[in-house]
């Protein structure tokens, strides 16, 4: 569902924090301009234009299992990787609804961010217990901020000061709209490791750049699909060929039934890596959604939530159950961990959370403009 809402004061971005090139010896070069201002304000207003649905609309959504399935995975990187009474940095939160995930994982402190106005209002309703939908209302147990602003643009280490250090930075289905320009996808992984203690987690989903580029070769032209996707690459990369000197900017529009659409961006998985670990973030894993489902759903706990979520019905009356053609989109998407480096500290818990609040009043929310 669609609503509107008007643009913020947020919306002006300031210039690239870095020109730095991925691969000098290469012919990349990182330009940023009013291009990426306005990607980044369309993914902003896409979002912020998606209501809460009722629980009739979310259980009649045609990717519903897909969204459960979503749900899983997420829950069990959090099982996985929350430490109790740790404090969370959710990056690109969204309507935050990965809020009970965590408070089921007993966490300290939660801060949110993200650049949706709409999103941070719904995130803001759903903390308070207001929100008018089918989600729980009762008050969550840990406090929190939340912090509406572009975070692949902004100083995230000076606004967060005071909060950090986190034990886990959560950044899900969301990374990928940093890599619009090597600026941004550098100002993402710098906030996230600059925030992070050392020893701390980052965990996160997002699409698999093989499975898309081998599906657009794969492809008569420039698109491909199923009956709840589609994606459009444009003439551009008509030759479906992709420089290694220029990961970044790979945009192809991407459409996703009540869901998404809006620009992303290729994020090839090599260059992410790498890049990561000049910001001291190591890899512990990443895989595909479908590996991760066939790894975790082995575990007894795990397939006793997928059984209470119901991506897969219930077992017993539910025979509903995911679609070949979501199950194609979970396909397009990937999970993955990173640890920053340094020695697992077994220092008291972060104790900054008399920062955050119990109730968040519209005034508690703060507004960050990129320039
Ligand atoms: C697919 S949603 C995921 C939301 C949430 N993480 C979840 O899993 O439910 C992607 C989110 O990324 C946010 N986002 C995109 N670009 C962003 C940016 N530059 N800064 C902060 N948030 C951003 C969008 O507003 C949106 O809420």
């Amino acid at each position: 569902m669609k609503r509107g809402y008007p643009e913020s004061p947020s919306a002006s971005v300031g210039p690239p924090q870095s020109r730095t090139k991925y691969n000098p010896n290469g012919d990349g070069h990182f330009l940023e301009d009013e291009s990426t201002k306005i990607f980044a304000r369309k993914v902003a207003d896409h979002y912020s234009a998606r209501t809460n649905q009722t629980l009739e609309e979310r259980e009649n959504s045609p990717i519903i299992h897909l969204k459960k399935l979503n749900n899983w995975i997420k829950s069990v990187l959090i099982q996985l990787y929350a430490r109790q009474g740790g404090a969370v940095l959710d990056l690109a939160c969204g309507k935050g609804g990965d809020l009970i995930k965590w408070d089921k994982a007993k966490i300290g402190y939660y801060v949110g961010v993200d650049i949706a106005e709409g999103s941070m209002e719904d995130c803001r309703t759903r903390y308070n217990g207001d929100a008018d939908h089918h989600q729980r209302r009762n008050k969550f147990t840990f406090p929190a901020r939340l912090i509406c602003g572009d975070c692949y643009e902004i100083h995230l280490d000076k606004v967060l000061a005071d909060d950090a250090p986190f034990d886990i930075c959560s950044c899900q289905f969301a990374l990928h709209y940093s890599w619009s320009t090597e600026a941004r996808a550098r100002r993402a992984l710098a906030n996230i490791s600059s925030l992070l203690r050392p020893g701390g987690t980052l965990i996160g989903t997002m699409p698999d750049a093989n499975v898309i580029i081998k599906k657009l070769r794969e492809a008569e032209g420039l698109d491909f699909g199923n009956s709840v996707y589609w994606i459009h690459f444009d003439e551009e990369f008509s030759e479906k060929k992709f420089k290694s000197s220029k990961p970044f900017g790979i945009k192809y529009k991407f459409h996703l039934e009540d869901a998404v659409d809006c620009p992303e961006w290729i994020v090839p998985f090599h260059v992410f890596k790498s890049l990561a670990e000049e910001y001291d973030l190591e890899l512990v894993f990443a895989k595909n959604s479908h590996e991760f489902v066939h790894e975790y759903i082995k575990k007894s706990e795990y397939v006793d939530l997928m059984r209470r979520l119901g991506a897969l019905g219930d077992g017993n009356q539910d025979q509903s159950t995911l679609s070949q053609d979501e199950w194609e989109v979970a396909y397009l998407y990937l999970a993955f961990v990173l640890k920053k480096r340094g020695q697992p500290d077994r220092t008291p818990l972060n104790t900054k959370r008399d920062r955050g609040q119990m109730h968040i009043s519209k005034e508690d929310i703060m507004y960050i403009s990129s320039n």
